[in-house]
């Protein structure tokens, strides 16, 4: 069996950062080290506590690490109409003790890169200002990052403006430091996540199949409806899960290599992520975009790890 892969999860929970955790955490393909904190669908405080309740709920234990509570050069957009007041609206589970690392996120991430006899990958679902803030703190690191795998762009137009998806909108700066390193990245945009779409009868075979954590996906699913069946869609997009759903199993995903830029000045453009495909360019690849994917495979892929979990 091949060594599993090193991960930090940087995220924003919010329901399907839950799912995407849910995901990495039942993999044994991954060594999940630690979950650090971003703002983003709610406020830090929210998203800290949000990500304390699900790795209790689960039954997990990666060290925990507060990240930044607002984006590097902007003030923070929070998303309560898609995740609710508390970020992870709808099932009812509890209020956690989890410890709190001592250390700010990008200093545990620092740490863990550096101890790492692996190359490390970072699995991000959220706004990129941790990751950000890392890459400009100790640039250093990128000799030791084996890969990001985000959820984040979209190429061909967004999700929270016409031009930008939320987690790029929110942080754009760190964004384009993110997508200028250097570093090999997989980016799971909203041109594949918007195909990524969980049915009504998918969710309800997920509750069928019983476990704590089938449900408790279920309950989330169900509460992500309803912001996104009101905008038209015929389901749920499983955005964040695509993303570590590539880590798990990239042959679900088709993918092209392309040039990838992040406007951060646009009137009307700020978070778009910008793809040039002009062959005649020669403009040289810097992530690997995921642009299609096997859904009903990527459903299975989700109950199979909700199941891990057991009863
Ligand atoms: O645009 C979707 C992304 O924004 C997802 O990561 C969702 O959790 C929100 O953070
Ligand atoms: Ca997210």
């Amino acid at each position: 069996m091949a060594p599993k892969i090193p991960v930090i999860i940087d995220c924003d929970p919010g329901h399907d950062d839950a799912l995407a955790l849910i995901m990495a955490l039942a993999s044994d393909k991954l060594d999940v080290r630690a979950v650090t904190v971003t703002g983003g669908n709610q406020t830090l405080a929210k998203t800290l506590n949000n990500a304390k309740r699900i790795l209790s709920y689960i039954g997990k234990r990666p060290l925990l690490a507060r990240g930044a509570d607002k984006p590097m050069f902007r003030e923070l957009t929070i998303a309560p109409q898609v995740h609710g007041d508390s970020g992870l609206d709808g099932p009812v589970i509890p209020q956690a003790d989890y410890p709190v690392e001592p250390l700010p996120a990008v200093d545990l991430m620092r740490r863990i890169i550096a101890e790492s006899p692996a190359p490390v990958t970072l699995l991000a679902t959220g706004p990129l200002t941790n990751l950000g803030i890392l890459l400009t703190a100790y640039p250093e690191v990128r000799s030791q990052v084996g890969r990001i795998s985000l959820m984040g762009g979209g190429l061909g137009g967004g999700n929270w403006t016409s031009a930008a998806e939320f987690n790029i909108l929110v942080d754009p700066e760190a964004a384009a430091i993110v997508f200028s390193s250097g570093l090999p990245i997989t980016m799971c945009p909203v041109d594949v996540t918007h195909k990524a779409m969980i049915m009504r009868s998918e969710v309800e075979a997920l509750r069928a199949q019983g476990g704590r954590v089938s449900v408790f996906a279920a309950e989330l699913i169900d509460f992500f409806f309803k912001f996104h069946t009101a905008q038209g869609f015929p389901g749920a997009p499983l955005h964040d899960p695509c993303a570590a759903a590539w880590l798990i199993a990239p042959e679900l995903f088709t993918v092209q290599d392309l040039s990838v830029t992040v406007e951060t000045r646009g009137e009307h453009t700020t978070g778009m992520t910008l793809a040039d495909r002009r062959p005649w360019s020669g403009a040289k690849p810097n992530v690997s975009v995921c642009l299609d994917v096997k859904r009903e495979e990527l459903i299975r892929l989700l109950a199979r790890c909700c199941a891990a979990y057991g009863d």
